[in-house]
């Protein structure tokens, strides 16, 4: 935990945000996996964890703006938990370690909510993800589960939101460390990777990694020799001879921040001519959106100028046509790259997406595109120095969306369809890298870029 006056502080700036009303903040429960006792690991929910850091199930907080009054719900433990689980500091110890004096049992909370709502106050409530809180939620207020979403308050979104994409030196500290357990795990999948192998078998050392220096993996490992699937989680192909194996992973670390890095590795360890083509371009599209990210310009403006480098490179190849600009502007590239550059990140991977994209990534000034890979950009609105934010251009060869696009003619005078023939087992290439906004320019995060030269990469794999 950070020292209890930076939650006490996150929740004064909170209050001050919020009019009227009590703020709702609901905490984690554990959920079963295949029978009830039999858990997944416990994840707290992350803005709890940003303004309580307590991070233990059943937990709820309220706060009055009003009064200033904060309560902290949740039970103390009875001799079966003792027995079971070991002796944990009471509710009103916990409240202690965060600044908070008044701590009730959780079976309070419905009673507060009830008395608030006949007192007519507004209770915000954040978008709940869980089904148990979902439950809670409707149980407590009375709300239908199917309304909960649109019922939950703007107002607060917005709040946290402004907190908690502006991160403090002590949480860039926490990602920093973060970053660092992503490098060893790619930078050991690298050394570790032979032909023959099975991708689970460095999925399996990864996630080891992850696991023994931090509190996990930040997403379920994406490691696959068929990187053109985006997201592609099976791992059960044998290294063959010729293949791209997309690795795209991270951390959290014991403070529950996260990284999230991508490296694009050649199963025999060397890559071919036509793979070496393709990564440098990707690699100049990762360049370039780092050397250029600063205050005053938006990600969407960056995402744009990278895609640029991207359809420059696939143009001097011969894959694309006509004028760059132009096929930027008609959403032509996404054939090669359906996503966006990349998103926040910080205590979620995809930072507050329960909150809702909208909210994160755009506001009222900046609106997201509904243009096919535009519309998957997850952070396109105003840089402002604390950001941190994933660098990730790729380009992959999705033969099911090339045939689309083909069959409909889609974008023909900026794609020479014929060309990527010779490209339809290639499979993808993806390249990340995590930054933060300073006041002048952008920063990689973590004490060392993992190689992204195919040389570099090249003598890693074989030295
Ligand atoms: N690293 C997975 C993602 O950004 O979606
Ligand atoms: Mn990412």
């Amino acid at each position: 935990m950070f020292a209890k006056e930076i939650y006490m502080s996150r929740r004064e700036r909170l209050m001050k945000k919020i009019d009227n009303g009590l703020i709702l903040l609901l905490g984690n429960s554990e959920a079963s996996s295949n029978y009830p006792a039999n858990t997944y690991k416990f994840r707290q929910d992350s803005s709890f964890l940003y303004f309580f850091g307590l991070n233990e199930p059943d937990l709820a907080a309220v706060l009055d703006p009003q009064s200033g009054d904060q309560i902290l719900f949740g039970n103390n433990v009875d001799m079966d938990d003792i027995i079971w689980m070991g002796p944990q500091p009471t509710i009103a110890e916990k409240g202690a370690q965060i600044g908070i004096t008044h701590t009730e049992p959780f079976a309070a909370l419905a009673d507060c909510l009830k008395r608030a709502q006949e007192q007519g106050r507004k209770i915000h409530f954040l978008p709940p993800y869980r089904n148990h809180n979902k439950i809670l939620l409707h149980t407590m207020l009375g709300l239908p589960v199917a309304s909960l979403k649109e019922q939950a308050s703007v107002e607060l979104i917005k709040a946290i939101v402004d907190l908690r994409i502006v991160k403090e030196q002590c949480e860039l500290e926490e990602i920093h460390k973060a970053c660092d357990i992503g490098y060893a795990m790619h930078f050991t999948a690298m050394k570790l990777a032979k032909l023959g192998m099975v991708e689970q078998e460095l999925a399996g050392v990864m996630e080891g990694i992850a696991h023994s220096q931090g509190a996990m993996t930040s997403f379920p490992t994406i490691l696959s020799q068929n990187g053109e699937t985006l997201h592609n989680h099976s791992h059960h192909q044998i290294l063959t001879e010729g293949r791209l194996i997309v690795i795209d992973a991270g951390a959290e670390n014991n403070m529950n921040y996260c990284s999230d890095f991508t490296r694009t590795i050649p199963s025999s360890g060397k890559f071919t001519q036509q793979q070496k083509e393709i990564y440098n371009i990707v690699a100049a599209a990762n360049n370039l959106a780092q050397g250029m990210a600063r205050p005053g310009l938006t990600y969407k403006d960056v995402h744009l100028a990278s895609c640029k480098v991207l359809a420059k490179g696939l143009k001097e190849l011969g894959l694309m046509k006509g004028d760059v600009d132009e096929a930027v502007a008609a959403g032509a590239h996404a054939l090669f790259m359906p996503h966006g550059l990349g998103h926040n990140m910080g205590l979620d991977v995809h930072d507050m997406e329960d909150l809702g994209q909208i909210y994160v990534g755009y506001d009222d000034t900046y609106r997201p595109s509904t243009q096919f890979g535009l519309a998957s950009l997850r952070m396109g609105k105003m840089l402002h120095a604390g950001h941190v934010l994933t660098v990730e251009p790729g380009c992959y060869f999705i033969p099911a969306l090339i045939d689309q696009w083909k069959a409909e003619g889609t974008n023909k005078d900026f794609i020479n369809f014929d060309a990527l023939d010779a490209y339809r087992t290639f499979g993808g290439i993806r390249l990340e890298d995590d930054i933060v906004i300073t006041e002048t320019g952008c920063r990689m995060l973590g004490s060392k870029r993992l190689p992204i030269t195919p040389e570099d990469v090249e003598k890693e794999m074989q030295g």
